[in-house]
């Protein structure tokens, strides 16, 4: 049976996009919402000019309340009853309730290879640290942050010269393959992880 696929984000949606036109043919997920939490986001207006049904919550008036954003984000997108959550660039950090209520169906790319880096500037913390190689990861979602079992990861090498932005260029790259390969595998019920290269 076909899997509806949500996606959060609160961005440019570029992987939301990258998993939006992945899902054609014999591919066994269809995307049902794209949901944001700004309302501004260019991914909304991607994923309109898609056709996709598209839909906003604000968290800005409910500053002091993360529980009623989250139960207003959760009647979004339990109306468009999704098997399968990914969130991509979806920037508020996400309860118990919320994780509780979609536990074993949701997912998230984190740009850096886990379990390195979790939270903010993984491309600068990265190339400080002289690592030699850098990349992306694709995760269950789990209470904590940008932990929970591993369905991908694709690295990519660390150059001299790089910066944080063109090093974030090159994962940006991996992380359009890296989703949708795991999406394609998770919707299936396959939850081995896919490794680039
Ligand atoms: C990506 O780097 C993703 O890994 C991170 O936020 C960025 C979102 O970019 N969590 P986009 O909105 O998908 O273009």
């Amino acid at each position: 049976m076909t899997k509806r696929v949500a996606i959060l984000l609160s961005g440019g949606g570029s992987n939301m996009v990258s998993l939006v036109d992945s899902m054609t043919g014999d591919h066994p997920g269809r995307p049902c919402l794209v949901l944001s939490n700004n309302p501004g986001a260019g991914g909304l207006d991607k994923a309109a000019a898609r056709g996709i049904a598209t839909a906003a919550v604000d968290h800005r008036p409910f500053k002091g309340n993360r529980p009623a954003f989250e139960e207003e984000l959760i009647k979004a997108l339990d109306a468009a009853n999704p098997d399968i959550i990914c969130l991509a660039g979806f920037m508020r950090v996400l309860t118990e309730r919320f994780i509780g209520h979609y536990e074993g169906r949701m997912l998230n790319i984190h740009p850096s290879l886990l379990p390195k880096y979790k939270g903010l500037n993984t491309h600068a913390r990265a190339l400080e640290a002289g690592d030699a190689e850098h990349g992306c990861s694709v995760h269950e979602v789990t209470l904590k942050l940008d932990d929970g079992p591993l369905l991908g990861q694709a690295r990519v090498p660390i150059l001299d010269g790089d910066t944080p932005n063109k090093l974030a260029e090159r994962v940006l790259v991996q992380e359009h393959k890296l989703y949708p390969a795991v999406l394609k595998r998770f919707a299936t019920g396959d939850r081995s992880p896919v490794f680039y290269p």
